[in-house]
């Protein structure tokens, strides 16, 4: 998958990509102590673009500070950090991972909050389902693992360990033959997907769930928010049940890695008609256009690789 080439940002250095290691008795590789964030660039006529910067930096901190991480860095030079990492790849389109943990030093449950290793590696990543799910839709089934609650764990915070509870429901739909899980909440409602948010469209309006749906705020999921409301599209937050997802005229994923996915299928019963889906698609090429940087009104959220 990785060309093990180009340089990663490592605890305040750029180093080779395969000199980027961590000791096998490191705490977060015990206990999943660790947060993260997925990034994506997209070339524009103006050159590469790195999509709401600020806005996915400013919740790794937030998840940071939920876990109590004592970060070593600051935002401002993370994210000089984050602009380094692209330009001294050579990228143009590309998706980037900064990653936090707690380091070596000693092991037992309880970390040392002071002893936190940052870094941020990058790599050219294609669709996140692969070209045809953008395409032609993704397959989706209604997984029995369910998505843990908030007060189980913060489920705004995007921690390393939290994704075990994503990872069994995402093995569960692919050894099943789908290309997706979709999660319920405690409550039986739609959740998400295993690393994506879910939208839903019926008569002409665009609905997706609350954050106390137990789903991490995703930053696509706040853009299509935004970007419908600007269309004029009816928009509606509120729980969304089995019963509506099944029947619902469209619906589609929404994640930084998965972009604007439709969803074709649920447990094989075909969602829409047809494969016609207009107000998906609407919403599709413009998330494009906006992360492409074809879209004027949205040149805020872009922030230029090379100034
Ligand atoms: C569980 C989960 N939900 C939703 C999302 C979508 O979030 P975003 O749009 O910020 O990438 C992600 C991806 O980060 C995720 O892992």
């Amino acid at each position: 998958m990785f060309p093990e080439n180009g340089k990663i940002w490592s605890n305040g250095k750029l180093i080779p990509w395969n000199d980027a290691k961590v000791h096998v008795m490191t705490h977060g590789l015990h206990y999943g102590s660790g947060i993260f964030e997925g990034i994506r660039v997209y070339d524009s006529p103006d050159g590469p673009m790195v999509f709401r910067l600020d806005d996915h930096l400013h919740r790794f901190y937030e998840s940071a500070k939920v876990y109590q991480f004592h970060m070593p860095y600051s935002i401002e030079t993370l994210k000089a950090a984050t602009l380094e990492v692209v330009r001294e790849n050579n990228f143009r389109n590309c998706y980037i991972r900064p990653v936090a943990f707690v380091g070596y030093g000693k092991l037992g449950v309880l970390p040392n909050r002071e002893n936190i290793e940052v870094h941020i590696g990058s790599w050219e990543w294609g669709s996140y389902m692969g070209e045809e799910a953008i395409t032609q839709g993704a397959r989706v089934t209604i997984t029995s693992w369910k998505k843990f609650h908030s007060q189980m764990f913060p489920v705004m915070a995007k921690a390393t360990g939290q994704y075990l509870n994503s990872m069994l429901a995402v093995m569960d739909a692919k050894d099943r033959g789908f290309d997706e899980a979709v999660l319920l909440n405690e409550y039986g409602d739609i959740a998400e997907g295993s690393g994506e948010n879910i939208f839903i469209v019926k008569n002409g309006k665009i609905l997706t769930n609350p954050i106390n749906a137990s789903i991490l705020a995703g930053i696509t999921r706040d853009t299509i928010l935004q970007v419908a409301t600007d269309l004029g599209y009816p928009v509606e937050i509120g729980a969304m049940t089995v019963g509506q997802f099944m029947t619902s005229d469209e619906a589609f994923f929404t994640g930084t890695a998965a972009e604007v996915t439709p969803i074709r299928e649920v447990d094989r019963r075909e969602i829409g008609s047809n494969g016609h889906w207009p107000v998906t698609r609407h919403m599709q090429e413009t998330y494009f256009r906006i992360v492409k940087g074809l879209e004027p009104r949205y040149r805020h959220w872009l922030t230029p690789v090379y100034k």
